[in-house]
């Protein structure tokens, strides 16, 4: 049985997938790795409006396991970028009491880069409004495949309920609501497990140009879909004598 998360217009967690960021800077006659930089600053963005909505979780793909196929200098520009943005938005992070965790497989990142990650994440701990994962080096597959092994080495039944706890994201509930950007539809190997029931939305709007009102529509949409999980529309409806509460 899924886990179902309080009734609500609003999604306790939100993730994204921030793609578009190439074809923004394409556009603009700009080096792709111009859409990425453009694309850190729609992330503080979304960030603020997250943490102003009441969102409790925000999770974004920052860098896939697949990633690494990219050109060399692209992949060492978003090396860069996460090293310099852990660096220089920890103190927006703690003024709005954000709690940060980086989720993915951090072997094959530089001592220095994991030496950042340790350090924003520790300098965010004490962060209770929003906890943001950021995934970077991060797969679906590979998620669930490490929480395999552990489940495995630790002696107990591979359950549904042992490998959830194990995952990379056991911190925090399901996404209720994944968000694409930049026109595909499509998973990507991001939350394999975890977004079993989210709600899909898709918009052609690339990632550096998603801004507050883009945001808003995605949770508008969201407000307006029934969540089921698996039973019937009219096994939802309140009984008579709870109309006039407050509907879900
Ligand atoms: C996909 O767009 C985007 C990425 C692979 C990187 C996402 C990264 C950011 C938004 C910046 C924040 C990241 C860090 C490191 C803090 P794309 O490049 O595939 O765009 P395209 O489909 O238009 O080519």
């Amino acid at each position: 049985m899924p886990a179902e998360p309080a009734c609500s217009p609003l999604p306790a967690h939100v993730a994204i997938v921030m793609d578009g960021n190439g074809r923004w800077a394409r556009q603009r006659h700009l080096p792709r790795i111009a859409g990425h930089r453009q694309g850190v600053d729609a992330l503080r963005q979304c960030m603020r409006a997250c943490v102003r909505r009441g969102v409790g979780v925000l999770t974004v793909f920052a860098f896939s396991s697949e990633n690494w196929r990219r050109p060399v200098p692209e992949v060492n520009g978003l090396m860069d970028l996460m090293g310099k943005a852990l660096v220089r938005e920890v103190a927006e992070l703690q003024k709005n009491a954000i709690r940060l965790y980086v989720v993915g497989d951090r072997a094959r990142l530089s001592a220095r880069l994991q030496d950042g990650l340790r350090r924003a994440e520790a300098g965010t701990a004490g962060g209770e409004r929003m906890i943001f994962n950021v995934c970077f080096n991060y797969g679906g597959r590979w998620d669930i495949a490490q929480a395999a092994a552990r489940v495995a080495a630790s002696g107990q039944d591979m359950t549904e309920a042992a490998l959830g706890r194990a995952l990379a994201l056991a911190h925090v509930p399901d996404p209720d609501l994944l968000i694409r950007t930049g026109g595909e539809q499509r998973i990507s190997n991001f939350l394999l497990w975890q977004s079993a029931y989210s709600e899909l939305y898709f918009t052609d709007t690339l990632w550096p140009d998603f801004d507050d009102a883009a945001l808003d529509g995605a949770l508008a949409a969201y407000a307006a879909r029934e969540r089921r999980f698996g039973r019937t529309s009219e096994q939802l409806a309140p009984p008579p004598q709870a109309q006039g509460a407050a509907a879900c």
